[in-house]
């Protein structure tokens, strides 16, 4: 029996493989390393207590060559939640974010998603990892759309989890660590197992905090609603980006509590993510949102966004480094 079939006869749960095609190399503490031989032990730290931190980031093709999509932000929450954890990252911001464009250049990639991981590795045993190292790598493969090809354009269907987000003060959800995906795992396997795209989960006060891979907007009379941070969700770039757009567009933007029956009577609602980019949800716990098509706010935000990470609109935010791609013959010889 295939993996895949044991997974669907068994726990009902379909799978849909978002193949990894490796690239050549990863940059392991300062190295690069040829893609397989990018391994750890299995008595890392990590493997027994989910001690690592991890960001995704987006290099898009722009006419003037890739260009990494507000790597500096991605980098800043990395050593933030590096800095949650006690984890001390041997590297400076600046050399992180020279180092991922490297990373572009040596893979002779043109757009692709990269993702930066600080762990704890092989030393001591033990809950307190005073014996382990801290080690950084750097990954970056190509990644399409996160929630399918069609769904920019379509829209997903996403249901309202039955699992909780991460409680204040349990696991902090500033922090972008391996550790917080196990309740995203919970979340978005209900929701797959259910039929559902994607799952949005509430906080612990019973308020919609965020998808289990993405942050999310509510419109509503003309406004943009989303929920505040204190609500359990990730401080997402993305998020920050939309709100940045929609002032550029004089669109009120306005961080609320919100209540979960305000999502059904939403006029549009998207989730957004690196991954992700801006998704729209067509329909929540199969009631239809809006129109039950992607909505202008959704459209228009979109647009923006795409304009901008491609190159088609002047970079005024200072969101793109570019990967030159003279630099990337001197790094391949
Ligand atoms: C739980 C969660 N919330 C929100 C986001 C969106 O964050 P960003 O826009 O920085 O990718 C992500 C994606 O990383 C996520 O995993």
């Amino acid at each position: 029996m295939s993996l895949s079939l044991f997974w669907s006869t068994v726990f009902g749960y379909p799978v849909s493989m978002s193949k990894l095609v490796p690239t050549e190399k990863i940059w392991r503490n300062g190295v690069f390393i040829p893609w397989d031989q990018a391994v750890i032990h299995v008595l890392s730290h990590v493997v027994s207590y989910g001690s690592s931190v991890f960001e995704g980031v987006r290099c898009y093709h722009t006419p003037a060559g890739p260009a990494l999509f507000r790597a500096a932000d991605h980098v800043r929450r990395l050593i933030d939640s590096a800095k949650i954890y006690r984890m001390e990252v041997p590297y400076l911001a600046v050399d992180l974010c020279e180092a991922l464009a490297e990373l572009v250049r040596v893979n002779g990639m043109d757009s692709c998603y990269l993702r930066p991981v600080v762990l704890r590795g092989y030393g001591g045993m033990g809950v307190n990892p005073a014996e382990n190292p801290v080690d950084v790598y750097l990954a970056c493969w190509n990644w399409g759309a996160y929630l399918g090809r069609e769904a920019l354009a379509a829209g997903v269907d996403v249901c309202v989890s039955s699992w909780t987000r991460i409680a204040p003060n349990t696991l902090p959800t500033l922090a972008k660590s391996s550790a917080n995906y196990m309740n995203s795992q919970l979340i978005k396997m209900e929701a797959v197992a259910n039929g559902y795209d994607e799952g949005i989960a509430l906080d612990a006060s019973g308020c919609v905090s965020e998808g289990s891979g993405e942050n999310i907007f509510l419109v509503r009379d003309g406004r943009l609603l989303t929920p505040p941070l204190g609500a359990s969700a990730l401080e997402g770039v993305t998020r920050a980006t939309v709100i940045a757009l929609a002032r550029g567009l004089d669109m009120p933007e306005v961080e609320m509590q919100i209540p979960r029956e305000l999502l059904y009577i939403a006029d549009e609602v998207f989730l957004t993510g690196t991954a992700a980019e801006i998704t729209p949800v067509r329909s929540i716990d199969r009631i239809r949102i809006g129109s039950g098509r992607r909505g202008p706010v959704a459209e228009r935000l979109q647009q923006e966004f795409f304009a901008v990470v491609n190159g088609a609109r002047p970079d005024r935010h200072g969101w793109l480094t570019p990967v030159s791609i003279a630099e990337r013959v001197k790094a391949a010889s």
